[in-house]
């Protein structure tokens, strides 16, 4: 079965919307508090160790019950099964989604063209195991005989962004290995990991789903040639493992067929750190700390699968994020992790967010004329607080922001932890009450100085409070936003799994490059022109 492919905007929930919109846009936020004690009690999702205040927006009962019919309208339901019955819904890949099925119990089942994945899930999580343990233990060790100590992920965009923040969100919870990410095609890069490298205890982990991505293959190419300045060719094998569904590619790099961690093309790039794709973190971690984050996003998936759309965390945080987006015309979110191991986190998000929903066509392949995906950003609290909250308090954009915070810490620092969470309280607090003219008058202050110090509020907010950063809850909080992506693509209408808009710049890139070493320039626009002739003047 496809796909729905309704145009939201000719669903009567989004006519009702409109209309409700210009009803709701001006009203406060503080006066909806006022009204109605039970506000946040009504708008609060408890689930698990997550608590969900989602009251803080400028959503009144009306509005949640017309986004909630939308959700009805546009046949999410259906489109939830479909996707997780490994139906083809990367239509215009022709292939499925199932990143869902990397962390299934091995007693599940899930079918792709009539064959079950799982067994071979399993099996690869068993060589994942194996070898980690191989690795964290010293009993696999290098060409002279030494237990490995640093780690080397090769790989960009979904094969560097999701390991990289799960490392370093997780950092507590790391072994003795140290880990290094090289993404860039940026020399610099490399040959900066390249310093701090003992080629003899250096593990190279290069992945790459299609083995031919340019700036993996170089970084790959570079760090081989430096490594054979001290190794023969056979200590490749000890030192070279790679993850990618291209073998035949691989092999011809020189890495061994036993040293290739495979995975599928019913896994996209940007949703596959739960794959082989995963392996840095497994080894920066331990493994049963990798299966525990695998556990955490199969539950956060149950969720999204059974829980009523009015208390499904992920439907609920797409259908607000689609309110902002598409009434009040709201160009970007934020999201605040209270907690700087999240450090990675909006920066991770960016790449599943605006790769998966940056569309212009619709299902039916028409172009759309409504809004599509968000522009996100964002940066730990407090840190940001010192920086841009002075926009989202005083700007003239509206920015809608999720705020995620920790009741515990990892480190168990009371008095930093209370003062961390009074700030990230505070905020939410601010930014929906505001400061009225009146409030900055009782504070003494100069009445020409008055309309600069006045807040107006009514900014929204969402606060995802989580009991403590585990490796469990961390993979509840990704696959969360795995499924808020998913959700608001299909009322969209729009295809979230493919990423042709990143292919042109790849191409003429590699045209450009041909055109260093030739005396003669092939017709481009005459700004490409000058910019080329003088790069090749200066080299
Ligand atoms: O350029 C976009 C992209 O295709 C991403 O979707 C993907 O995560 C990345 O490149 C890397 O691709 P690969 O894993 O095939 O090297």
């Amino acid at each position: 079965m496809a796909l729905p492919n309704i145009n939201p905007t000719t669903t009567d929930s989004w006519k009702r919307l409109q209309e409700h919109f210009k009803t709701v846009k001006n009203v406060h936020m503080k006066d909806l508090f006022a009204q109605d004690k039970e506000r946040a009690n009504k708008f609060t999702i408890k689930w698990d160790d997550f608590y969900v205040d989602f009251s803080k927006n400028r959503i009144t009962e009306e509005t949640f019950n017309y986004l909630l019919e939308l959700a009805d309208e546009a046949k999410l339901k259906n489109a939830i099964n479909s996707q997780f019955s490994g139906e083809t819904i990367n239509k215009t890949e022709g292939r499925a989604v199932l990143h869902t099925a990397l962390r299934a119990p091995e007693t599940s089942e899930c079918h792709v063209d009539g064959v079950n994945v799982i067994p071979e899930v399993y099996e690869v999580k068993q060589k994942i195991q194996q070898f980690t343990d191989d690795i964290v233990n010293g009993e696999r060790k290098g060409f002279t005989g030494k237990a490995f100590t640093d780690i080397v992920n090769i790989g960009i965009g979904g094969s560097d962004l999701g390991p990289a923040m799960v490392v370093d969100s997780l950092q507590y919870y790391k072994n003795h290995l140290t880990t290094h990410f090289v993404s860039n095609v940026d020399g610099d890069h490399v040959n900066e990991i390249i310093k701090k490298l003992n080629p003899e205890t250096t593990l190279f982990v290069v992945v790459s789903k299609t083995f031919t991505t340019q700036e993996t293959l170089s970084n790959a190419n570079t760090i081989k040639a430096w490594f054979l300045k001290t190794a023969s060719e056979e200590a490749i094998a000890k030192h070279f493992v790679a993850v990618s569904t291209n073998i035949p590619s691989v092999k011809s790099f020189g890495i061994d067929e036993n040293n290739v961690f495979p995975m599928w093309d019913w896994v996209g790039g940007r949703f596959s750190l739960w794959s082989a794709v995963g392996l840095t973190i497994s080894l920066a971690v331990g493994y049963h700390n990798f299966e525990s984050l695998l556990r955490g996003a199969n539950k956060m998936d149950d969720h999204f699968k059974t829980e009523d759309f009015k208390s499904n965390i992920p439907v609920v945080l797409a259908l607000i994020s689609i309110w902002y987006n598409n009434f009040f015309k709201a160009e970007s979110e934020a999201v605040i992790p209270y907690s700087q191991y999240l450090n990675q986190f909006a920066t991770y998000l960016q790449q599943g967010i605006m790769e998966s929903n940056g569309k212009s066509v619709d299902r039916n392949g028409n172009p759309i004329d409504y809004e599509t995906g968000t522009l996100i950003w964002g940066e730990p609290g407090t840190n940001s607080q010192h920086a841009f909250f002075q926009l989202i308090h005083q700007g003239t954009k509206l920015i809608p922001a999720d705020f995620i915070g920790f009741t515990k810490s990892l480190h168990g620092n009371q008095d930093h932890q209370d003062k961390l969470i009074s700030n990230f309280l505070a905020q939410t607090e601010a930014l929906l009450n505001g400061k009225t003219e009146k409030e900055v008058i009782a504070e003494g202050t100069p009445s020409d100085i008055i309309p600069f110090k006045v807040f107006k509020g009514n900014k929204p907010t969402n606060t995802i409070f989580i009991n403590k950063l585990t490796p469990e809850s961390l993979g509840k909080l990704i696959a969360m936003y795995e499924h808020k992506i998913f959700v608001q693509g299909i009322i969209w209408n729009i295809f979230s799994y493919d990423q042709f808009g990143v292919e042109l710049g790849k191409q003429l890139a590699t045209k450009i490059l041909q055109e260093f070493n030739n005396s003669s320039l092939s017709n481009h626009d005459s700004s490409t022109n000058n910019l080329l002739n003088y790069y090749k003047n200066k080299v």
